[in-house]
């Protein structure tokens, strides 16, 4: 790791010999490893799951996606940002993160999926977005985060809405009806604000 890329570590990301970590109230955000690889297959070949994010289901067998995922991991890439999603203790229960960063436009697309249905409705989701938001809008120079989820997921918007997104269009891609929501950090910063004031009165 560069200087210049340790410089920008969060006050919340703790060093340990090999991963960083990003820790929130129910959640930590850390490096993917290789041993995420089979719940990873096992979440991308559910078909509620693929059909939740509009994604198509991998048709390799599971020894190929493990050895495409070794390499995947072994390359870094300045456009995205991956993270698994653990609970405190410890155990993987989804995946987080941002792509298409441009930074000329100062925007970043986020997704996150929780795998593991035992978690979901328990604000693992709503803590593990507004954990990586927090992170990129003080670690990064991004000003705008956005993302999408198909029209009919209910439980995604009210959870983005938690965390502060808000709809500004519709798309149709691939026959899917999307609403894309978007975060910026102007907004975020007043709603951090608002939140801490709460907290103290
Ligand atoms: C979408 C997802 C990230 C949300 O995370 P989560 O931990 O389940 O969500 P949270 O518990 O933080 O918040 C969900 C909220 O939606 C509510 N909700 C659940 N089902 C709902 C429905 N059908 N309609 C409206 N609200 C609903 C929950 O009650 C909760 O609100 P509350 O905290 O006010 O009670 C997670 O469920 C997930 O990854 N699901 C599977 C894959 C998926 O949907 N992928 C697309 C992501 S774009």
């Amino acid at each position: 790791m560069s200087e210049k890329q340790r410089k920008t570590r969060s006050l919340s990301e703790v060093d340990s010999p090999e991963d960083s970590m990003i820790i929130g109230s129910k959640v930590i955000l850390r490096d993917k490893r290789l041993d995420d690889a089979l719940n990873d297959y096992t979440w991308r070949t559910d078909p509620e799951l693929a059909r939740l994010d509009a994604a198509p289901m991998p048709t390799t067998t599971f020894p190929k996606y493990l050895s495409d995922y070794a390499s995947e991991l072994r390359c870094s890439s300045s456009t995205r940002h991956r993270f698994a999603i653990d609970t405190l203790d410890g155990k993987h229960i989804g995946n987080c993160g941002y792509y298409d960063i441009d930074e000329t436009k100062g925007e970043a697309e986020l997704g996150i999926m929780i795998g593991n249905r035992d978690y979901w409705d328990k604000g693992y989701g709503t803590d593990a977005v507004t954990t990586l938001v927090s992170h990129i809008f003080r670690q990064t120079n991004l000003k705008r985060i956005y993302l999408k989820t198909l029209d009919s997921n209910s439980r995604a918007q009210k959870c983005f809405k938690k965390c502060g997104f808000t709809p500004y269009r519709h798309l149709v891609r691939d026959r899917y009806n999307f609403v894309l929501m978007e975060l910026h950090r102007d907004q975020w910063r007043k709603n951090s604000k608002q939140k801490l004031n709460q907290v103290r009165a």
